[in-house]
């Protein structure tokens, strides 16, 4: 018989303190990482030039960061990352990244806020350095703007691998020493909110259903169901409201369409007259019978941007406590074709009721947003923006550098293009011309034309001038958000994928409008 060697008692304390020392250190230790900026120099005589916090962590440990860097090669350039082992005890790993240059952060060229830019750029690259690296927890120099601090790692992380059995790590963050919390705590929602969007337009559209989605956002509002009220309205309800251009659509799918009312009630004038935000939500975009080409034909599942970006400006109003009231509206349903589905030059009736000869299936997000917009009136709103992945030619227009918007308003224009100078996520204006109005106004069958008689040219101001027709209200906005749909490597804090653009500037204009600027 053999014996299995027996390890004395005292021997077996030892391995078990040493474990938990081990432990102790990898948890303390190991797992922890500090990402810091360093700006430009802005001569050459300059010496490195830390942000605060770096510099206080510089003196910690007595001037080890700035030899380090000194010694370590040229001064980083903006976005450019230095990784450093073992320089404190706290942070075996310390990522030091650059911020560009320090000073004029409004920039008139690019009608963006270069500083806030930056640190979100810098700090995404940073912190997605360490999670590669598998740190789990990192904290964050705020670089003097907490927000975007928290913007550039809450969206520099993000990753839509919810479907994958390998999953990154996922990564807490923190705030690196004395900081405003209220902005870094900020900075995380409108991150979050962004994040929302980017997950619902990413997840494939046999995931994400009209059900799926409105199931998903009333989720994502029950925390907050004292100040919310979510209606998930089905077929029946589309059909008393006479939604005939939003039912010609659904109809060619097997999968029920969903109109989906939010209320969010932030004022505490409940007769405040409410933003109403409008967003087109087509699951999944075939084209129908005027189907489109198979390939590419999968970021389709996006076609519901809209509705994702609106719903999580919503969510993230109600995270944010913002006082005002605002009312989301998504028309959610499939563009298939079947035996059911349009035709081309069937004519429908919509809402308000227009006529409608739909020459082209795949012009389907103005006439499920026709219908939606005539419903929109109805909460007698202080202003209407919608936002829609509407056409193609929004992003040989304007790539995605803006989303286009087209608005009857120079006052609803000024703060949504003040608005996303702040958040750097882009608008840019179109023009509403009566000229595009006679082009869809001529149709040989019925009041308007789904598209443009000279269909390719000008297409995004014909698809506005479409939607227009639904529009009586003096303050509403048409954000075509096709061309910002989706990012390779433009954004440079945001990983290729479904981009959840433009959430931010959409809340942004939110927090702007005090309750004394909504009140009519
Ligand atoms: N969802 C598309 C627009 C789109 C294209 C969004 C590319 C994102 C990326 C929309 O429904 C559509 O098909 N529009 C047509 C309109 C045309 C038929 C007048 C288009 O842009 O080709
Ligand atoms: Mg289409
Ligand atoms: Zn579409």
């Amino acid at each position: 018989p053999h014996h299995r060697h027996i390890p004395s008692l005292s021997l077996l304390a030892v391995r078990i303190l040493k474990r938990a020392l081990l432990w102790t250190y990898i948890s303390a230790t190991i797992l922890r990482g500090l990402v810091l900026g360093v700006y430009e120099k802005q001569s050459d005589n300059d010496g490195i030039h830390l942000t605060e916090a770096a510099a206080a962590f510089d003196r910690s440990i007595s001037g080890k960061l700035s030899e380090m860097l000194s010694i370590s090669g040229p001064p980083l350039k903006k976005g450019k990352s230095r990784i450093f082992y073992g320089l404190h005890q706290d942070f075996p790993s310390a990522v030091v990244v650059g911020l560009g240059k320090s000073g004029t952060c409004v920039c008139g060229k690019e009608n963006w806020n270069n500083c806030k830019e930056n640190i979100r750029a810098a700090v995404s690259v940073g912190c997605r350095q360490l999670q590669d690296l598998e740190v789990a927890h990192v904290e964050v120099d705020p670089c003097g703007d907490g927000q975007s601090a928290a913007e550039g790692a809450v969206l520099g992380l993000f990753e839509y691998d919810e479907l994958k059995t390998k999953k990154k790590v996922r990564v807490t963050t923190q705030p690196y020493g004395s900081v405003d919390s209220a902005a870094w705590q900020k900075g995380v929602l409108y991150g979050d909110g962004q994040n929302l969007a980017r997950q619902l337009m990413e997840a494939p559209a046999n995931h994400i259903t009209p059900t799926v989605f409105a199931n998903s956002i009333e989720q994502k509002l029950s925390p907050f169901a004292h100040k919310v009220a979510v209606h998930k309205r089905p077929q029946s309800w589309i059909e008393s409201e006479q939604m005939g251009a939003f039912l010609s659509v659904s109809k060619g799918s097997e999968e029920p369409p969903i109109f989906l009312e939010l209320h969010y009630k932030g004022s505490l004038d409940s007769a405040q007259p409410p933003l109403v935000l409008v967003g087109k939500g087509i699951t999944f975009d075939s084209g129908g019978i005027s189907l489109k080409p198979s390939s590419g034909m999968d970021a389709m599942r996006a076609d519901m941007g809209g509705a994702a970006t609106v719903c999580s400006a919503i969510v993230t109003a109600a995270a944010l406590k913002l006082p005002i009231n605002i009312i989301g509206l998504a028309p959610l349903c499939e563009n298939m074709p079947s035996g059911k589905a349009n035709k081309p030059g069937d004519v429908v009736r919509a809402k308000n009721g227009k006529t409608i000869q739909i020459d082209n299936t795949d012009a389907e997000g103005r006439l499920i947003l026709a219908d939606a917009l005539c419903y929109a009136h109805s909460f007698k709103p202080r202003a209407i923006i919608n936002a829609a992945t509407l056409t193609g030619a929004i992003d040989v227009a304007l790539g995605s550098a803006a989303a286009g918007v087209f608005t009857n308003s120079d006052w609803l224009w000024e703060r949504l293009h003040k608005a996303s100078i702040v958040t750097g996520d882009r608008v840019w204006r179109m023009p509403l011309f009566q000229h595009y109005t006679k082009q869809i106004t001529e149709s040989a069958l019925a009041d308007l034309n789904n598209i443009g008689k000279y269909s390719r040219s000008g297409g995004a101001c014909t698809a506005a001038a479409f939607l227009r027709e639904f529009v009586t209200a003096d303050h509403w906005a048409h954000l075509d958000i096709a061309g910002v749909m989706t990012n390779k490597d433009e954004v440079p804090y945001l990983r290729k994928g479904m981009s959840g653009r433009p959430t931010r500037t959409l809340v942004e204009f939110a927090a702007v409008r005090t309750s004394r600027d909504l009140r009519v």
